[in-house]
């Protein structure tokens, strides 16, 4: 079976149809969260994103646009942005957002998989380091781990011995690139697809993630996409500028 991983869309429609449209053919699209907020396309991304199927995980920015978490633990901009998403959302939109399950979530036809958005222990946990991976990787019973939140790409794995970090390096900046990673037997995996939609380790390009469950290789890419296009409609919003600038910087 082919996955197809998508982790922090944030609203930003340009860098989704431009994943989608360089994915080879996946027989599931697996949402990892953030749907919204910080971009300046909220229903745009929603509709195209439950066209997609019906595996998701709510994330962090998907409480705060619903008002299902407080915006007290925001910062000013991504609060702004997330009370901008509330107004605009069709009632439709808002009440399928407000559905959708914490994870982990599960598919049958992966049984020794699982999707998060932050961590398997905490959905709001940040995994950024080997050191914050090693928890999770330890605790949790599946084998390998999809999860996002973060915006930074690659993945943590661990023999219960030794644990290690893997981020793809590419060759270019600006070209449609990607990277085969094979997972190895015997070893845990907690596995990043990268941000669709803002991305944060200094790649502009949108990122994502194709899993082959019978070879088990995670194929990382990175895509470019309408950046330009993606900057007008946060400004056209009246959205804090600088969501708009730090798209170009990836950061
Ligand atoms: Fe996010």
């Amino acid at each position: 079976m082919h996955v197809l991983l998508l982790s922090d869309i944030h609203a930003n429609r340009e860098a989704l149809e431009s994943c989608l449209s360089s994915a080879p053919p996946f027989d599931i699209a697996v949402n990892l969260g953030d749907i919204v907020g910080y971009g300046a396309s909220p229903n745009e991304v929603i509709e195209r994103s439950r066209g997609l199927g019906k595996f998701f995980v709510r994330g962090n920015h998907d409480k705060a646009a619903t008002g299902m978490m407080d915006l007290k633990d925001f910062n000013p901009i991504a609060g702004l942005a997330a009370l901008w998403t509330r107004e605009q959302l069709t009632p439709d939109n808002l009440q399928w957002l407000r559905g959708l399950p914490r994870g982990p979530i599960q598919v049958d036809e992966l049984p020794s998989i699982q999707f998060v958005h932050g961590s398997p222990v905490d959905e709001d946990e940040y995994v950024v380091t080997l050191r914050d991976a090693v928890e999770p990787l330890l605790v949790s019973s599946a084998q390998v781990t999809f999860f996002g939140h973060t915006h930074l790409q690659g993945c943590f794995s661990t023999n219960h011995t030794v644990s290690e970090f893997f981020r793809p390096e590419y060759k270019t900046v600006g070209q449609k690139e990607k990277l085969e990673f094979p997972l190895r037997g015997g070893l845990r995996y907690l596995v990043n697809p990268g941000s669709v939609g803002q991305p944060r380790d200094g790649d502009w390009r949108a990122a994502f993630a194709v899993f082959d469950s019978e070879s088990r290789i995670v194929t990382f890419h990175r895509i470019p996409y309408n950046l330009k296009r993606a900057q007008e409609r946060i400004l056209e919003a009246n959205l804090p500028q600088r969501l708009a600038t730090r798209l170009a910087a990836g950061r």
